[in-house]
């Protein structure tokens, strides 16, 4: 089975052609950083019109590297939610009418089942493990039985962990996209210069909360010398709020892992996906936690860790193959908790 995959949800446009035997014929990703950068943020209008303006021209460059012409393909599959409205449109509007053209299946895709499916396209990775999926809007522990099948553990009750990086890295004048920025200016940081909150931390449980760190970092810029923020401040800054979500994250994660031994007498992985995995310092810190606990650790490469296409084809061909197809008439679902993504039993 050949899967194209179309990703629009957030800021970038992505095309991807898999095929069920876990190969990567195409992955093709245009990030609109440069369109959005002058904003300090996402702007969805203009995400949008970025999304129609490329999206045609990159599935036909993606059908060309994968070297195969749609006849060819098995299906179609686009992420129809969670995300922002317009750019959904843009791609399951392109990804029905190839199918409806082609006379293809369609899957419209939960985003999120795409970063929590990711390992197994990687990996080869069986069911159930135990998921820690961290991205801009997205915080949450989900113990994953099968497609469709997700008990959520515990989440964030307010900020999500990327957003958390996004807003360090403007408050500390490191620009947009947020993550990769702290990420880099914390490795030359001093991690134990500023001491600040780890909320949750010794709490039982899975949820997690990043505002009272958020707002910890604002209050230490306040108290920083006037003006801009200088590097080695930024650094020390950035390290030190790394090393919290370091800590809260590895807390939550042992909870999770002592609930998730007790429902699950097999299959000992603890995953981490979505775009902040793609953070090495985390994946270190979380990897050692799992060894702590008898647990495998997974995390896919950090570009299939961010928006990708890749996950989105996989994701169909998951559902496709159980025959999870949906018809033309999926509305697209701005708001789409993974929870109630179908159950395939
Ligand atoms: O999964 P993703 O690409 O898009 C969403 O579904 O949200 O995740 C984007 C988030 C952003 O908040 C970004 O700052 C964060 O992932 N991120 C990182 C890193 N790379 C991306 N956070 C920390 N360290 C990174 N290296
Ligand atoms: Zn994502």
């Amino acid at each position: 089975m050949i899967v194209l995959g179309i990703e629009t949800s957030c800021d970038e446009t992505a095309a991807a052609v898999v095929r069920d035997d876990r190969s990567v014929l195409a992955n093709l990703v245009l990030s609109q950083i440069d369109e959005h950068r002058p904003y300090g943020g996402i702007v969805p209008e203009i995400a949008a019109r970025s999304h129609l303006d490329h999206l045609d021209r990159l599935v036909a460059r993606a059908m060309a590297a994968a070297g195969l012409g749609f006849a060819a393909l098995d299906g179609v599959a686009a992420t129809a939610g969670p995300g922002l409205i317009g750019g959904l449109m843009v791609g399951v509007m392109t990804a029905k009418a190839i199918a409806a053209v082609h006379g293809l299946p369609f899957a419209a895709v939960n985003h999120l089942e795409g970063h929590a499916l990711t390992v197994r396209l990687t990996d080869g990775l069986a069911f159930p493990f135990l998921l820690l999926l961290v991205s801009g809007g997205h915080c949450q522990l989900l113990a994953v039985a099968g497609v469709g099948r997700y008990r959520r553990l515990g989440g964030t009750l307010d900020d999500a962990v990327g957003e958390a990086f996004d807003k360090t890295a403007k408050m500390l004048g490191l620009g947009y996209p947020g993550g990769p920025a702290v990420e880099r200016a914390a490795a030359a940081g001093d991690a134990a210069r500023f001491k600040l909150p780890r909320p949750m931390l010794g709490r039982a449980g899975c949820d997690f909360s990043f505002s009272g760190l958020k707002t910890a970092v604002r209050h230490a810029v306040k108290a920083l010398p006037e003006g801009p923020v200088r590097d080695r401040d930024a650094a020390d800054l950035a390290a030190s709020f790394q090393a919290a979500v370091a800590d809260v994250l590895a807390d939550r994660c042992a909870n999770a892992m002592t609930e998730f031994g007790q429902a699950h007498a097999q299959g000992a992985t603890l995953v981490v996906a979505g775009g902040v995995a793609a953070n090495q310092a985390l994946r270190a810190r979380l990897g050692g936690v799992a060894e702590d606990h008898g647990f495998a650790f997974m995390a896919p490469p950090p570009e299939l860790c961010t928006d990708n296409a890749a996950m989105v084809a996989w994701a169909g061909i998951e559902r496709l193959r159980l025959g999870l197809a949906d018809g033309l008439d999926f509305a697209p679902r701005p708001r789409w908790p993974l929870e109630e993504a179908t159950d395939s039993t």
